[in-house]
């Protein structure tokens, strides 16, 4: 099986708000999207790492990473879903039988480990699956004002995570097919899900947190300083 890391790294980071798309910001001794890029470039089983940049970006080329022989960038899109679907062109034109792995850059604390669990899970859902971990708080369904509607079972609900991990083919299919229809796309499994698959869940670690909002800078630095 080969696979082929897919990393979302497009985006301008408007909740965070800082003087730079926040991929690009630094993390202890180098940067969120250096410290995703190396995580991903030591995993054996990834054979290449496709990164989808935004057409303007003035940043990337100055990664120490920038250069490795088992990494490709490609111009991203305008949404998350563009981006992953301009990487899966590219893959499918290099490999039309390889396994995706979608990763968003923003993640910089998922670990080698976790990576290892999704791979492996294929072997029980052939379809593809993604990492998550289950919810941990109270759940509650509100009104427009605010108001209480109903608790909702919380032992069925799971917050979704990255990597997604989907046969190359497939999930180029279903995404351009959901993106065409215009359904609102915020990962990978949501795409096949809209085509009736049911991809699997792989519970992953919680602290592999996306960085978003200026509060997450800290806690991505604190967990990344653990591991
Ligand atoms: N992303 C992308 N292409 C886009 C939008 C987002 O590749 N057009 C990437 C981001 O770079 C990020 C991941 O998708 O690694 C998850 O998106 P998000 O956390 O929403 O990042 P941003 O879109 O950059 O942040 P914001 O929504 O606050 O602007
Ligand atoms: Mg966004």
């Amino acid at each position: 099986r080969s696979i082929i890391a897919i990393v979302p790294a497009a985006g301008i980071g408007s909740r965070m708000g800082a003087d730079k798309p926040k991929q690009y910001l630094m993390l202890g001794h180098q940067s969120i999207l250096a410290h995703t890029l190396d995580t991903l470039l030591a995993h054996p089983e990834i054979t290449l790492v496709v990164v989808a940049l935004h057409p303007q970006d003035n940043y990337f080329h100055q990664l120490p990473q920038s250069q490795h022989p088992r990494l490709t960038q490609v111009a991203g899109g305008g949404e998350r879903a563009d981006s992953v679907l301009a990487a899966l062109d590219y893959a499918h034109t290099l490999n039309p039988d390889a396994w995706a792995l979608v990763h968003d850059a923003a993640r910089p604390c998922v670990t080698h480990d976790d990576i290892t669990q999704l791979i492996n899970a294929v072997d029980i859902h052939p379809q593809g699956a993604i990492l998550a971990a289950p919810v941990r708080d109270t759940m509650k369904r509100s009104d427009a004002n605010s108001h209480i509607v109903h608790t909702v079972d919380r032992a069925l609900l799971w917050h979704a995570l990255t990597p997604q991990f989907f046969p190359v083919s497939v999930l180029r299919q279903h995404l351009s097919a959901a993106l065409a229809a215009k359904v609102s796309i915020t990962d990978e499994a949501s795409a096949m899900e809209w085509a009736g698959v049911m991809p699997g869940l792989v519970c992953g670690r919680i602290d592999n947190i996306k960085v978003t909002h200026p509060d997450d800078l800290q806690l991505a630095a604190l967990f990344i300083s653990q591991q």
